[in-house]
């Protein structure tokens, strides 16, 4: 069935056929400059909002904060930030880079280990957001039965499950990808900053001050006393953007409606899915 034949184990991680076209592209061609930004995630973990949080930094001097008219409210963050895999490498489209504006900043799925050698070479930065396993499979349940053809049944939580349990979801096994990224940010810290969904819900002020260093764009007394920093969280908030009309409408990913992108944006959901025999063997896998 559709279930596991459309994803295929390249290069150590689970993905689709698109995916493994556009990861060799990305390899053969991406040539990074040391002023990028590359934001790594797992399909379900904050993506979307690291993406828009990133922007608003990054971009602070071109779009005040404070505008009625700022991108993040009339453009889908994955508008902002393109991914690697599924805009600029996709269908062999390679599009011109040389008009982004500075700093570059992109979004990938792909596991460390599977970037482009130019990536690890040079001195671009790279951040990753980590999420509770627990509630990344439920977000990518919900997500996958959203996105599956109406023609397919849905597909059950328990089969999902057993499945994610033996690492095979998009850009799995999750542990492979997690463990890539936290020795880089161990071994180069300068290099990664790995960062935590839970950590940012609690916290948002004090994750968001370390990003606006880490990507060379520390907040000035004056800024922080005009709240600016409230003003990003807010902004980039679930509550804002989801209803938010750009993103209630649209597919900025191929064959992803941005709607589906903003779901509860929530910790702790997975106890209202998970039976205690499934969170037993999930901890063990952890
Ligand atoms: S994707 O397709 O990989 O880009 O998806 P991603 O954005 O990584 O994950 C979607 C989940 O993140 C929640 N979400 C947010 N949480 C906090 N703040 C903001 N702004 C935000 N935007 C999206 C979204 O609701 C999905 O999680 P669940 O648990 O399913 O609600």
């Amino acid at each position: 069935g559709w279930r596991t034949s459309h994803l295929y184990k390249y290069q150590g991680f689970w993905c689709q056929s698109r995916e493994i076209e556009s990861t060799v592209s990305f390899q053969r061609h991406f040539q990074a400059r040391d002023t990028n930004v590359g934001l790594a995630t797992v399909p379900k973990s904050g993506t979307t909002w690291l993406k828009a949080l990133a922007f608003a930094i990054a971009s602070h001097e071109r779009f005040q904060i404070f505008s009625n008219n700022h991108p993040l409210l009339k453009f889908n963050p994955h508008d902002l930030v393109p991914f690697f895999e599924y805009k600029i490498y996709a269908n062999d489209q390679l599009s011109d880079l040389s008009n982004l504006p500075q700093p570059r900043l992109f979004g990938t799925h792909i596991p460390f280990a599977s970037l482009p050698s130019s990536i690890k070479k040079s001195s671009c930065w790279l951040v990753y957001i980590c999420r509770n396993p627990f509630d990344t499979f439920i977000s990518s349940w919900h997500f996958i039965n959203k996105i599956k053809p109406r023609s397919q049944a849905p597909m059950p939580l328990e089969e999902a499950f057993e499945m994610y349990c033996k690492g095979v979801i998009g850009f799995g096994p999750f542990w492979e990808h997690m463990l890539g990224y936290w020795k880089e940010s161990r071994d180069r810290p300068h290099k990664v900053l790995f960062l935590k969904y839970e950590d940012m819900k609690k916290d948002i002020t004090f994750q968001l001050k370390k990003l606006a260093e880490f990507l060379g764009f520390p907040f000035s007394v004056e800024e922080e006393r005009g709240g600016v920093i409230e003003k990003i969280a807010k902004l980039c908030s679930f509550e804002n953007m989801k209803d938010l009309e750009v993103n209630k409408s649209g597919t900025s990913i191929k064959n992803f409606e941005n709607k589906n992108l903003f779901r509860k944006g929530e910790v702790g959901d997975w106890i209202n899915y998970l039976s205690p025999r499934q969170v037993e063997q999930l901890t063990k896998v952890m």
